[in-house]
């Protein structure tokens, strides 16, 4: 073997075994380096003669070629392992489970959500919203309703009175949402169009009944207001808020001291078992009470009846979801019972809208 062979051989052999990009690199310098031992041989052909160099120029040079490649072929299968390496040490496990954060855990309320979603219906239909306190006085809650002192109709709301106060006062936690009909004439000149959602307070408890609960008023004043407008209108939010194309209803008479007159509507549905569907059917739900503002309220509020009229109406948020979400006792509501919220409550960042839909 010639001296040219056996550094061939022992230059690729080193650089075959060399671990990593430094050892390649010194053996890069020791062969093709300056001083480098193929550098050396290159430097020799110099002083040799025409025939030496013909013979020694291509083996020479076909040597520094080889190495060359050799060392190319080498770094990139280095370059190759380490990126190899990086990509195993930095892997992913991507069926690990993502790790829930507050915001995947915590649920809206029903009684918030369907309360967002009646807000967004009739927002839509350009009402504002009023809200009132719930400790209210007589006035408020009775007298200027058109509930005389005395009558009877104050007995049909089971009242919750406070301690008489230093003037003999009696307050009460609000029995409906209706005074804040009174307070919103009495503080803003017509036309007047709200709605007015809060916590209402009756003594009752059974299976549809909380002492507490929640209530959505609704009121239009305006000078030509009717009870075709408030039909509309009612129709509009029920299909709006059931989510079916249209909704057939009914008026029966009713009573309220407030109204005049007075009704109750029913929506018609079908029954199955706990199923209660809307739009169809031959069975009948009442789902809220209604009229025209009647003229003595108008006057408690400084409004002339015989230049404003305007209608109102009530309902109760808590029923509206029971209905529409299918929870068939109101108790459960109020017990704070998180497996109950899983099931039934909505993800936070869903905010019901008649665009994106109110109840994704
Ligand atoms: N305030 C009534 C109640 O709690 C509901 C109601 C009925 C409100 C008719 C109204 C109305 O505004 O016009 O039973």
């Amino acid at each position: 073997m010639s001296s040219l062979d056996q550094l061939e051989s022992r230059l690729l052999s080193d650089i075959a075994s060399a671990a990593d990009e430094a050892a390649l690199e010194a053996i890069r310098v020791g062969a093709l380096g300056k001083k480098g031992t193929v550098s050396e041989q290159l430097k020799g052909l110099g002083a040799m003669s025409p025939d030496e160099r013909r013979t020694f120029g291509p083996a020479i040079n076909g040597l520094r070629d080889r190495v060359t490649s050799a060392l190319a072929e080498r770094r990139q299968t280095l370059a190759d392992a380490a990126l190899d390496a990086r990509l195993a040490s930095e892997t992913v496990d991507v069926t690990l489970p993502v790790r829930a954060t507050g915001a995947d855990l915590g649920r809206l309320h029903p009684i918030s959500q369907v309360t967002e979603e009646i807000a967004a219906i009739f927002a839509d239909l350009g009402f504002a919203i009023a809200e009132g306190p719930d400790v209210e006085d007589d006035e408020h809650n009775f007298t200027a309703l058109n509930f005389p002192v005395g009558h009877p109709a104050r007995e049909m709301h089971d009242t919750f009175f406070f301690a008489p106060d230093a003037s003999g006062q009696r307050k009460v936690l609000r029995t409906h949402t209706s005074p804040v009909q009174i307070r919103t004439m009495r503080s803003q000149q017509p036309p007047i169009r709200i709605i007015c959602p809060g916590r209402t307070y009756r003594n009752d408890s059974d299976q549809t009944h909380t002492p507490m609960f929640h209530q959505v008023e609704g009121l239009v004043i305006d000078r030509t207001a009717h009870m075709g407008n408030l039909k509309w209108i009612l129709e509009e939010f029920c299909a709006a808020f059931f989510e079916v194309p249209k909704v057939e209803m009914r008026m029966r008479p009713s009573f309220f001291p407030f109204t005049e007159p007075s009704m109750e509507v029913d929506i018609r549905c079908s029954r199955q078992g706990s199923e209660i569907r809307f739009g169809e059917g031959d069975d009948w739900l009442e789902i809220l009470g209604c009229g025209m503002v009647h003229p003595n309220v108008l006057r408690n509020c400084g409004l002339d009846p015989d230049e404003w009229q305007g209608f109102a109406w009530g309902m109760g948020i808590d029923r509206l979801a029971m209905l529409k979400y299918g929870m068939p006792d109101l108790r459960a509501f109020f017990e704070a019972d998180q497996r109950w919220l899983q099931h039934y409550g909505f993800r936070p960042f869903d905010l019901p809208s008649l665009i994106g839909g109110l109840s994704q």
